[in-house]
């Protein structure tokens, strides 16, 4: 294993660190590694390493959100943060339904193909009053109305260790950009193309993560290496954090010759001690190879990449129904979820994981995660001035 020495022993860089950018410097942080997870463990560790976690909270109710900011805040010495929401209202559809109108959505077809598909795996059924119970909650969880993502808002812009708010999907309100600005934070957004691009900048977005299809793919099927130089040059200036794929520091490398001015990692750390994802699926991704790694609307309804299971290779026969808009798909999905997480058979489940998963193999921690992608950095940038008369 390589030493952490060695970027410890690496010069420092003019500015006074060593892996600097203008964007690092502007958000405060040490390194130029963004962390995206759900689970607040990852993103208090990679914030206290140096780096900036961000809080996936779209499905957070606002008072766990508040929760989780203020339990990361206790952990991080002061150092700032990210969360990561869904802002409806511009790439939403039926964005002002109830949690309990997109539940009635759901046709009886659906739930008869998951509650067939199972049995027959031989995996015990639930009561209709626990799946009618996890329904209901998958719908409050899963429904992301304006309503939400404003009291969202309003709880990330009241807490002073938050000083970058980033969207999931589509082009950000431009109410949120005002909002976010009028409190000094900033605001990011997740982008597929170059056109996305030029949106988020019109819209005034301040930093774009540029994710290539090898991620969750849920932006757009352009791969990384494509897709970063041209949305360098269509952000004009704004910075760009690179996204999908991405798991060694040679990586991290590539990422900044390419024009990018930090790392947005997702994958990686669902591997690592501090995620919550159960061994047993932790396992299946260390076993799992970048191929296993497959875009299907199972999940959500949406394109995603997730692990192809027994489950997701069923929603692609010819006698399944065609998957529901999201978020129905996904309150649907706390049905078979439920059942196959107590029935302990995560054949008849899945996970979002990106191409990353086939250089996941065995249990880390972030902090070994992070030392080891540094002196992979270094090493990777020795070897470089070795090949060039540079
Ligand atoms: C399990 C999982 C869930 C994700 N959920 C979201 C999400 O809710 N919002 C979001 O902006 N990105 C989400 N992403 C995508 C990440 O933000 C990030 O762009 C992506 O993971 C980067 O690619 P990588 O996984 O190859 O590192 C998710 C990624 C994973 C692995």
């Amino acid at each position: 294993m390589v030493s952490w020495l060695r970027y410890a022993a690496s010069p420092q860089s003019p500015g006074g660190s060593k892996l600097q950018t203008e964007l690092t410097k502007t958000l405060g942080i040490e390194l130029p590694i963004f962390a995206f997870s759900h689970c607040r463990d990852v993103v208090a560790a990679v914030t206290k390493a140096g780096g900036m976690g961000s809080l996936g909270a779209a499905w957070m109710t606002p008072e766990e959100l508040e929760m989780s900011i203020e339990w990361i805040e206790e952990r991080v010495d002061g150092r700032p943060f990210s969360v990561d929401l869904v802002f409806p209202g511009t790439g939403g559809e039926g964005v002002e339904k109830t949690p309990d109108e997109y539940r009635k959505l759901i046709p009886k077809e659906h739930l008869s193909f998951v509650k067939r598909l199972l049995d027959d795996a031989g995996i015990a059924d639930i009561s209709e009053a626990d799946r009618d119970a996890y329904l209901a909650e998958y719908a409050e969880k899963m429904a992301m109305t304006n309503k939400k993502s404003r009291e969202q808002l309003e709880v990330v812009l009241s807490k002073k260790s938050v000083n970058l708010v980033v969207g999931a999907l589509g082009v950000t309100p431009e109410w949120v950009v005002k909002e976010a600005h009028a409190k000094g934070v900033q605001v990011g957004a997740l982008v597929g193309n170059g056109r996305h691009a030029a949106k988020q900048r019109s819209v005034g977005v301040d930093v774009l993560v540029a994710q290539g299809t090898e991620a969750g793919g849920s932006v757009g099927n352009i791969a990384s290496m494509v897709l970063w130089p041209q949305v360098v040059e269509a952000a004009q200036g704004i910075p760009v954090l690179a996204a999908g794929g991405i798991t060694r520091g040679s990586h991290i490398l590539a990422a900044l010759a390419l024009g990018c001015q930090g790392v947005w990692m997702g994958s990686l750390w669902l591997g690592t001690a501090e995620s919550d994802l159960s061994l047993e699926m932790r396992e299946k991704l260390f076993a799992a190879a970048s191929e296993d790694a497959r875009l299907s609307k199972a999940m959500t309804g949406k394109q995603g990449r997730m692990l192809y299971t027994k489950y997701v290779d069923a929603w692609h026969r010819p006698d399944a129904p065609k998957p529901l808009d999201w978020p129905m798909q996904s309150i649907m999905n706390g049905y078979p979820f439920k059942r196959a997480e107590r029935g302990r058979n995560l054949d008849y489940w899945t996970y979002s994981v990106g191409q990353a998963v086939g250089d996941m193999n065995e249990h880390t921690t972030v902090k070994s995660e992070i030392e080891r992608m540094l002196n992979e950095y270094v090493e990777a940038l020795e070897k470089l001035q070795g090949v060039t008369s540079y």
